[in-house]
């Protein structure tokens, strides 16, 4: 039975809207947060009296059973259920009567659904915020098993200066971090309690919401019963947050990709994580990244959906909200696979580190060349002139930047020394990119241990306390 049907008599519901209107496919994921929340809320109503004791403990007792029929799938869940608050209503007024039917003194499902899904998300997104950390552990392993591989660094996709590879994986650490931030953030502010506001104005019975908020471990009841059943930020800036996560997976997932390639070989993947081809048996193909990727794009657009979904809506609960789950839920799916397949390609990488080397174009030491000008007391304006015109030279010859000769340096600056030569070594590029933040290997260990010290604090490698 719809927990509305007394208002539309015998009327039977359309079966095309039906389909459309059950939720119960997609919120069931709610079932443990409904039955908790259900709980509480029979404790709440105790306390006013609506309840007696006796019923309240045959009510959370029949909640219990309700939620393991579910958890084994005992309990049939079809859309003429319509959504997971109307499936354990009718379960439970079968299982215990007519204590059951009191239980929705006092609330709607505006304000339950609302609570359910913050619930959920509260778990939700401390368990994705653990994945980060061991995605970040990945590539600081990563990090430290190579620390002087050098590869080429690009600007426009073309090379630009030499960095180390270590460099590389723990921008990608630097940038998870941010990420994480952003999911506590998320969390802190969708922390407000929704349960007690009634179907819009507040609740009219005697509710003490505070003590429901301890109960339910919310910071605090929201402020404002229109707000709270309305409210579907705390959405979109969770499915934002996600998307920028993926965004960056995505972003990785498409270096390794080209790094992966024969043309490339600066890195290869794991074999778990490629799939061979049904035609060319040569084949092997970076298909998990391929994903990751292509996750990142189903993202951007479940974050536009959502938006256009919400913005033209009344302040007040219309079935428009409903649809926010089915997005919201695929777009946390995407994010606990895309980190788990990001963490395991980081940590099966092969690295090549004799191929990223040879990679490297000398000319890409040149701003070395402008830089040591500059400590020389010429402006960087000239240096840069200079430079580029001993470059084109050297281009124009076939001749490589390093095997320049004294001779063709002084031709175009006297102050290009003896000691400009020594600058043509890559390593001694990286090495001199020692203040914080840059790519030389201390600064790189800096940064190592700084972001190792991080996750210890959050549990991670407890068993290297001396740290690296
Ligand atoms: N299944 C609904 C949802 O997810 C629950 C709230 C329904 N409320 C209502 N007034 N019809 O949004």
């Amino acid at each position: 039975m719809k927990l509305w049907q007394a208002r539309l008599g015998q009327t039977r519901i359309d079966p095309e809207f039906e389909e459309a209107n059950a939720s119960i496919g997609v919120d069931q994921r709610l079932f443990r947060e409904e039955i908790e929340v259900n709980i509480a809320w029979a404790m709440a109503l105790t306390e006013t009296g609506v309840l007696r004791e006796t019923e309240r403990r045959r009510v959370v007792k029949g909640l219990r059973q309700i939620e393991a029929e579910i958890a084994s799938g005992a309990l049939p869940l079809t859309i003429d259920q319509e959504d997971i608050h109307t499936a354990v209503e009718n379960r439970l007024v079968e299982l215990v009567g007519a204590a059951g039917g009191k239980l929705r003194a006092g609330r709607s499902r505006n304000d339950l659904v609302v609570t359910d899904l913050k619930l959920y998300l509260k778990r939700a997104l401390a368990e994705i915020a653990a994945r980060v950390d061991t995605t970040q552990a990945a590539a600081i392993l990563q990090a430290e098993a190579h620390p002087r591989a050098l590869m080429p660094g690009y600007t426009h996709m073309r090379q630009a200066q030499p960095i180390l590879f270590a460099h590389v994986l723990m921008a990608l650490v630097s940038g998870l971090e941010r990420d994480r931030e952003r999911l506590v953030d998320a969390t802190r502010r969708l922390d407000r309690l929704p349960l007690g506001s009634g179907a819009l104005a507040g609740t009219g019975l005697p509710i003490d919401r505070e003590a429901l908020a301890r109960r339910l471990d919310f910071a605090a009841p929201a402020e404002n019963s229109l707000d709270a059943v309305s409210d579907r930020d705390y959405v979109l800036e969770v499915a934002s947050v996600l998307a920028i996560l993926l965004n960056r997976l995505s972003r990785v997932a498409s270096d390794f990709i080209l790094w992966s390639t024969q043309e490339f070989g600066f890195v290869g993947m794991d074999p778990s994580l490629e799939t061979g081809s049904s035609l060319m048996p040569q084949k092997r193909n970076p298909d998990s990244l391929e994903l990751v990727r292509a996750r990142a794009g189903r993202a951007t657009g479940q974050v536009a959906g959502l938006l256009a979904t919400f913005k033209g809506l009344s302040l007040g609960y219309q079935k428009d909200l409903q649809e926010d789950k089915a997005p919201l839920f695929d777009l946390l799916d995407s994010t606990r696979l895309c980190l788990g397949i990001m963490r395991r390609c980081l940590e099966s990488l092969e690295v090549h580190e004799e191929r990223m080397r040879s990679g490297l174009d000398p000319f890409t030491l040149a701003t070395d060349l402008a830089d040591h000008l500059v400590e020389k007391g010429v402006p960087f304006r000239e240096a840069h002139q200079a430079v580029a015109n001993l470059v084109t030279h050297c281009e124009k010859r076939g001749v490589p930047l390093h095997v320049a000769r004294l001779g063709d340096l002084q031709r175009f600056s006297p102050a290009l020394d003896e000691e400009a030569l020594r600058l043509l070594d890559p390593d001694a590029g990286v090495a001199r990119r020692a203040s914080t933040g840059g790519t030389a290997p201390v600064a790189v260990r800096r940064q190592v241990r700084a972001a190792r010290r991080r996750l210890r604090r959050r549990g991670l490698f407890q068993e290297a306390a001396s740290g690296s």
